[in-house]
């Protein structure tokens, strides 16, 4: 299919991926609990004033108003001090008294050397390709020295929202918002704000700030040359008519989050690659099935009607070249980022990092879909913190292992590797190849436990604790729960707290617990599980990204509360999990209206903390035009503009 124009689907990627959905077409009809809490959110709102107490008293269990009652600030034994910000919705961010939020980076900031200042009426491809991409996610910091004045930053940017980026092409309709004629520079623009921005950033004294103009500022979009390694580089199925060799792919897509190596490289993860690509494959196809466990074709954009290696029917082989880790070597910008397919093919969330006992390297990384698994990969070599190219390579050799909960407590790490139990010949795998490019079926084949959504998973170096956002899953049915995934309609999500054993992150064995039960623990029937010390600003639902600070404390970041669904914007929690505060939640910052809250990452000192705001405006039927909200600029002249944000103590010191 080629045309000049097409019209884009009624849903825009953000609707998608907000209702949850991998498949625009497939929407679920059946009330679900998200809707029931939404409804009463509804209410509460109409019902503001003297009759809401006693409407509210009525829907409530005796439980919930006993914890209601206990909740005067925080846990005294909580890890955290600091003025808990009032949950709610408007127009802009709000952080903790005594803390400072900047602005550091907006869509459209020059990012490279010469790079045109943002011109939103009159943006190219060309422009675009040097300035800060769009919907920033997953940021990491990599300080250059000991002190903390400079370091590299590295900021995702995971997908684009053509309805609030360009003027005058989008048509609101009672189905919502579409795009009737998506031209071929409308696609050059969304390709050249995907991928990734590399910063030098200094720090004189009055926090970090970007240098303009750095050789080491980079962008990174959908086109840019990397090379694949490890065990499926140059395979049959990765080569394509532009690539016959099967070992250079134009750029990276739907980076969501990330992680640093113990080395200083920046690693993107591959999410919802699937929503890329467009036409048909006949069943017989032998990638048919590969590419309907992944969702492909997902049809989320309109690239393929001006690019072949977008459509299947063309390109059969394009998909298998996206869904993986790509590192990038941030002190070089003419590096050639690598995608490193050892660490397995999926819908990566995030893939963070730390270093084992013994050296090795351990990385971990979710599959954002409902009833898909929980992964690490265990380097072979060891980290040599002497001799920074001595590990360049290491992410190409190692093992992936996927995660079974079993209801005794324990989790089982079983590991993908070819010619082990059902990874075979027999069932369609003839090498390591085969295992890493359908890492999904091969998990299926050892029958890893089916999650509720995977996002970030993060380990904890100073405990040996291991953190999984389950973000949410509303077709988990009555009677398909399990341990580790225990709500069915599970519309706010948890958290399992992994404990690797003796210490032992490379361990095939461990234990875990759920630290939290999510939504609002005053509606008996979500069954939430946050401690009686958490205020009604500090619940959440939707766990997505997640950080440790310094001193080993998490931070949790959320992606679907809103006014109607929990009567608050998305945003940035402290929780407690240690001692008798566990389970305690505090809210230090939340975004403006229709954002997601991206990216939390701290610095080494503890004392600066980056956000990204991502989709802000993004509620309701929202254009370039009509944003929920001007945010940052609040200037007519400019559109909503997704931006890194940088968190600091006023005064000084360590945050949180
Ligand atoms: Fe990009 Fe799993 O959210
Ligand atoms: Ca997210
Ligand atoms: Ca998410
Ligand atoms: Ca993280």
């Amino acid at each position: 299919m080629t045309s000049e124009t097409s019209p884009r689907p009624f849903a825009t990627p953000s609707e998608i991926r907000e209702a949850g959905e991998d498949i625009p077409s497939n929407t679920a009809a059946n009330p679900t609990m998200g809707d029931i809490i939404g409804a009463r959110w509804s209410r509460r709102d109409i019902l503001r004033g003297s009759l809401a107490v006693s409407a509210i008293a009525a829907t409530v269990s005796p439980l919930a108003l006993t914890a209601g009652r206990a909740r005067a600030g925080s846990h005294p034994e909580s890890a955290f001090d600091f003025a808990e910000v009032t949950a709610g919705s408007d127009e802009t961010h709000h952080v903790a008294d005594g803390y400072d939020a900047r602005i550091l980076m907006r869509w459209g900031d020059p990012v490279t050397a010469g790079a045109p200042a943002f011109d939103p009426m009159n943006q190219t491809a060309e422009a675009q390709a040097q300035q800060f991409g769009y919907n920033n996610d997953y940021i990491g910091f990599f300080p250059i020295g000991d002190d903390e004045t400079r370091g590299l930053l590295f900021v995702n940017h995971e997908y684009t929202d053509a309805h609030l980026m360009f003027p005058g092409v989008a048509v609101v309709t009672d189905d919502g918002v579409t795009i009737p004629d998506f031209t071929k520079e409308m696609v050059d623009i969304e390709m050249a704000a995907h991928g990734g921005s590399i910063l030098e950033l200094v720090n004189s004294g009055d926090g970090f700030e970007v240098v303009a103009d750095s050789p080491l500022n980079r962008r990174i979009t959908a086109t840019t040359e990397m090379h694949l390694t490890g065990p499926a580089a140059g395979h049959d199925r990765l080569k394509t008519a532009g690539d016959p060799e099967g070992m250079t792919v134009l750029g990276t897509l739907n980076n969501c989050a990330g992680g640093v190596t113990p080395w200083g490289t920046y690693l993107m993860a591959e999410e919802n690659f699937h929503g890329y690509f467009k036409g048909d494959l006949p069943e017989d196809h032998p990638e048919y099935a590969n590419h309907s466990r992944y969702g492909v074709p997902g049809g989320w954009y309109e690239w393929a009607n001006f690019y072949d290696r977008f459509d299947i029917s063309r390109e059969p082989n394009e998909p298998n070249r996206f869904g993986w880790i790509v590192e990038v070597d941030p002190t070089d910008p003419n590096a050639v980022p690598k995608k490193r397919t050892a660490v397995g093919r999926f819908k990566h969330e995030g893939c963070e990092t730390v270093v084992n006992g013994d050296g090795r390297v351990v990385l971990y990384s979710g599959d954002d879909e409902r009833f898909d698994y929980v992964y690490k990969f265990v380097t072979n070599g060891v980290f040599n913190p002497d001799d920074r190219a001595a590990n360049a390579d290491l992410l190409d050799d190692g093992t992936l292992y996927v995660a079974r909960f079993d209801a005794d407590g324990t989790v089982e790490w079983m590991p993908l590797v070819y010619g082990d139990g059902p990874l075979t010949e027999e069932n369609g795998f003839a090498s390591q190849a085969d295992v890493v490019i359908e890492t999904r079926r091969a998990a299926d084949l050892l029958g890893a436990t089916k999650m509720d959504r995977p996002e970030d998973v993060q380990p904890n170096a100073k405990t040996c604790r291991v953190y999984c956002m389950l973000t949410n899953n509303t077709r988990r049915a009555a009677g398909d729960e399990n341990a580790a995934n225990p709500r069915a309609d599970n519309a706010f999500g948890h958290i399992i707290e992994i404990t690797e054993t003796d210490g032992d992150f490379a361990s095939t064995k461990s234990t875990w617990d759920i630290l939290l039960k999510c939504g609002d623990p005053s509606v008996a029937e979500v069954g939430a599980s946050f401690s009686s010390a958490t205020t009604e600003n500090g619940w959440f639902g939707m766990p997505d990204n997640c950080a440790i600070d310094a001193d080993g404390r998490l931070w949790v970041s959320t992606d679907g509360n809103s006014a109607k669904a929990t009567g608050r914007t998305d945003g940035l929690w402290a929780v407690d999990t240690e001692g008798e505060a566990r389970g305690t939640s505090q809210l230090f910052f939340r975004v403006p209206v229709g954002a997601e809250m991206c990216g939390p990452y701290f610095t080494p000192s503890g004392e600066t903390l980056f956000l990204a705001v991502q989709h802000p405006g993004d509620d309701g039927p929202s254009t370039f035009e009509a944003p929920a909200t001007r945010w940052p600029d609040f200037s007519e002249a400019l559109p909503v503009r997704p931006s890194v944000v940088v968190i600091t103590k006023q005064g000084g010191g360590r945050i949180g």
